[in-house]
């Protein structure tokens, strides 16, 4: 219906773009006779090129600059910058997806509120007036070469060390970011080799990237042993979140926040409202996290009214954050590009379909087959097979077959050689539609610290993040990032549904979801607390019994 739509449109605007043409040509004094014979002659040879292809980039393109309106009926200048969200700074060339990707997303319909348009561009000016090499950068690796605190500098500094796999990462820097956003410090993320030519820069006119002669070198001894962990300096009462004892002077120069899923009960005060103010007047944070924790950040009292104007729809800081701050390298662009191409451009439907078995909750294989195969079918989003039909085959429609793509992830082959040998061997309830099945790569382990394999994994990301439907598998980072690229609701296949459960549950948005909240309410000093209940913006995450989501 909507390629229907979409083709229609695109002739009206072809001849839009004549009619402008000629009455140029017209003013010009030219003869327009032979023009208006020739133009629409050109439209009539775009037919079956519209017909049978998804709009491709160049012809998107060829679109926008003859009607100079893009696909939304959005001017191309602001849909380019996904309405103020992306600085217009940036020299194109440098990063290609920053400003391609929107062309090939359907799900984002959501636009930023100007107070966080204005705000990224304030934490843009401060990055670029503070960032390595600067020299109230200079000035602040002095202090923390000294290790003595003279209090907060003009520039202060969070520092990302990497944690678990891309997905992950993903998760961890996006809260980092947010946090930074709310505190005026400024992100700095140390870039391992395997994340090496990964990602563009997402500040104009400067590195969020730790340089080679950063002081600190041993980012691994940032773990729970480190003497400047910030839990256990508190358990120690080395230093106290009590604002009335805390002189600058009693402060160190740096603190290392440790909260990853193996932390202790004294780092997790970190979310709570009064550790807050403490830990702000420390001028350079490291921190390591596995999780998404942007949801606790909406529970400290403080930050909520900034919240709601940056964030007045809760479900989309994701969405927002993750458009906003992950481009893929051109290097990961051409392995997107090139597949894309070869294998999606040209189908009616793009179904993505991620599927990941934890190594700690293994599913045999035929189950979740079976599952998948629920899903998609229940929930209609691939066509049923017959399997055993024996009446012979009616010819195709002459208007020609819907190709659904089905784009399969996962680290083994096997799903998708099944899936595929099941639309190849059998007739089609539906008998407008065949299903082509691909998949991009089979890893057969995650390999985090191999810049290859990361490099497969965020392109594979990418892709889904083009879907038209999206199903992933509960409890990925791997497909949060996808849908959060995307501004896709995914359906969700739940973990091991017990009979009579549904095989898979749409989400109720694009949020991430926090795997494994505290339950200590920084409030009433209560532990073992369900924040869920606590207040109306968080719930339970749909695909994690123990999760918080934010939610409208
Ligand atoms: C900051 O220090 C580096 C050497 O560590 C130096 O190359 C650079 O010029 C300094 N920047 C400024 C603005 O002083
Ligand atoms: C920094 O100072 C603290 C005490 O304030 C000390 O425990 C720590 O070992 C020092 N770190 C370095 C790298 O010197
Ligand atoms: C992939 O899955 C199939 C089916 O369960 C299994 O036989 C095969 O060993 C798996 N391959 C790897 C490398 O895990």
């Amino acid at each position: 219906m909507s390629a229907k739509r979409k083709r229609d449109g695109g002739c009206r605007r072809i001849l839009a773009a004549v009619e402008s043409t000629e009455a140029k040509l017209e003013r010009n004094g030219t003869t327009t006779f032979v023009m208006s014979l020739v133009f629409p002659a050109i439209c009539l040879l775009f037919v079956p090129f519209l017909l049978y292809r998804r709009p491709t980039m160049e012809l998107l393109q060829t679109l926008r600059v003859s009607t100079g309106i893009g696909s939304n009926g959005v001017e191309p200048s602001r849909d380019r910058l996904l309405g103020g969200l992306l600085s217009p700074e940036f020299d194109e060339s440098s990063c290609l997806s920053r400003f391609q990707s929107a062309l090939y997303r359907k799900g984002s319909h959501h636009l930023p509120s100007q107070h966080l348009v204005e705000k990224l561009r304030r934490y843009e000016a401060l990055h670029k007036k503070c960032g390595p090499g600067t020299a109230l950068y200079n000035k602040s690796i002095e202090q923390l070469k000294s290790n003595q605190s003279t209090g907060t500098m003009e520039c202060n500094y969070l520092v990302w060390i990497p944690h678990y796999g891309i997905g992950n990462r993903v998760m961890s820097i996006v809260s980092g970011f947010l946090y930074a956003l709310l505190n005026d410090k400024v992100l700095l993320v140390h870039v391992p080799d395997d994340m090496d030519d990964l990602l563009c820069e997402p500040f104009p006119g400067t590195t969020w990237a730790v340089p080679k002669d950063f002081p600190v070198k041993d980012f691994h001894k940032f773990d729970r042993d480190a003497p400047m962990r910030y839990g256990a300096l508190l358990r120690d009462k080395v230093i106290s979140n009590d604002m009335r004892s805390a002189t600058n002077a009693a402060l160190p120069a740096y603190v290392y926040l440790h909260l990853p899923w193996y932390n202790s009960e004294w780092d997790r005060l970190f979310y709570c409202g009064e550790a807050q103010q403490m830990v702000r007047r420390i001028p350079w944070l490291f921190f390591r996290t596995d999780e998404y924790f942007a949801p606790l950040l909406f529970l400290v009292d403080e930050y909520s009214e900034e919240l709601q104007r940056l964030f007045p729809e809760k479900t989309t800081v994701f969405h927002h954050l993750v458009r906003y701050l992950f481009h893929p390298s051109n290097t990961v662009w051409g392995h997107v590009m090139r597949y894309y191409h070869a294998y999606l451009a040209r189908a009616d439907e793009i179904v993505g379909i991620q599927v990941r078995i934890f190594p700690l909750v293994p599913i045999p294989f035929e189950t979740m087959l079976n599952q998948i195969m629920n899903c998609a079918l229940n929930e209609r989003i691939l066509p049923r097979p017959l399997e055993f039909e024996e009446k012979p085959q009616s010819a195709p429609p002459r208007n020609g077959l819907k190709v659904k793509a089905v784009l399969v992830t996962n680290l083994n082959g096997s799903y998708h050689d099944r899936l595929r040998d099941m639309y190849y061997e059998y007739p089609l309830e539906a008998r407008d539609e065949v299903v082509a099945v691909y998949q991009p790569s089979h890893e057969q382990a995650q390999h985090t610290d191999e810049r290859g394999h990361n490099v497969k994994a965020l392109a594979e990301m990418v892709l889904l993040s083009f879907s038209d439907v999206l199903v992933t598998t509960a409890k990925s980072t791997f497909g949060y990032v996808a849908q959060g690229l995307g501004g896709l609701r995914p359906w969700i296949l739940l973990r091991k549904p017990e009979d009579g459960e549904p095989a898979c549950v749409r989400a109720a948005s694009t949020e991430a979801c926090l795997h494994e909240p505290p339950k200590y309410d920084c409030k009433t000093g209560k532990r073992g607390v369900d924040m869920s209940a606590a207040v109306p913006f968080l719930r339970r995450c749909e695909d994690v019994a123990d999760g918080l989501k934010l939610f409208d």
